[in-house]
């Protein structure tokens, strides 16, 4: 059985679009975004200006083209590299406490979101049980496919393989068993005539630079809540963004 919390009041948040300035704030819910690439999805979140800290970027390869996005958003960054570590287990180990630290984490709060988030935005590594354990119900990841369908890699150039006609993109849970957590939100587009895996890439993309930031906003406000079980429930906000419908066909 699980308790639902009392949901947090979103004009409590220290949001720019906040109404009432006289009543006392909370802080903003504090997230580490882990990256490997070009970090576009992370882009996508800075210039959503959504009511979150965003504490730290944490890449595991300091070539990784997000990291100059976050510097120039004015956020720490770190590159923590997997192939300095002997295993994949202490590697984790060791990028778990580095979050922790970012995060300030309080153990005994009943709060999730008081403990803090961990944002996947193409960080490409798979993750230990021990880690997904430590982070359960915590860490939220964008995958390019409509799950379950194409979970791993190559999803653009898979879907094309097996003729689906609507492709798309998957907000999840991250749990232990890869791409398979519970889903939050999803965004759906055509497959083209003449599509190849990088115009299929780019139209997915598009969408998950608006889903990404809807999901994560729904968070920072409450609108959407995960339990103890790691269950996702989802309730109204009135809220200018979220209010605002996600194209679920865009054909272009
Ligand atoms: C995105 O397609 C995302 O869905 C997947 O990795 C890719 C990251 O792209 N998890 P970017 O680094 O955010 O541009």
């Amino acid at each position: 059985m699980h308790r639902r919390r009392a949901r947090p009041q979103p004009w409590l948040f220290d949001d720019p679009s906040a109404m009432n300035t006289d009543l006392p704030k909370q802080p903003l819910p504090r997230v580490v975004v882990l990256i490997s690439g070009r970090g576009s999805n992370l882009s996508a979140l800075l210039a959503a200006n959504l009511p979150l800290h965003f504490a730290a970027v944490i890449s595991n390869k300091a070539d990784a083209g997000g990291l100059l996005a976050a510097k120039q958003s004015g956020i720490p960054t770190e590159v923590i590299s997997h192939l300095d570590f002997e295993s994949r287990e202490i590697f984790d180990q060791a990028l778990a406490e580095r979050i922790e630290g970012y995060l300030q984490a309080k153990p005994d709060s009943g709060d999730i979101r008081e403990k803090g988030l961990v944002i996947l935005a193409g960080f490409m590594r798979i993750f230990s049980p021990a880690f997904t354990q430590h982070f359960a119900g915590r860490m939220i990841n964008i995958h390019p496919s409509l799950l379950p369908s194409f979970t791993g890699l190559h999803t653009h150039q898979r879907a094309l393989d097996e003729g689906v006609r609507i492709h798309g993109c998957t907000v999840h849970l991250v749990t232990a068993q890869l791409d398979h957590g519970p889903i939050l939100a999803q965004c759906a587009v055509p497959v083209l005539e003449g599509d190849d895996a990088q115009t299929l890439a780019a139209r997915v993309l598009r969408q998950e630079h608006l889903l990404y930031p809807r999901v994560l906003r729904a968070w920072a406000l409450g609108a959407l809540s995960i339990d103890e079980d790691g269950k996702p429930h989802w309730e109204y906000v009135q809220d200018p963004m979220l209010s605002l419908p996600i194209p679920s066909l865009e054909i272009s």
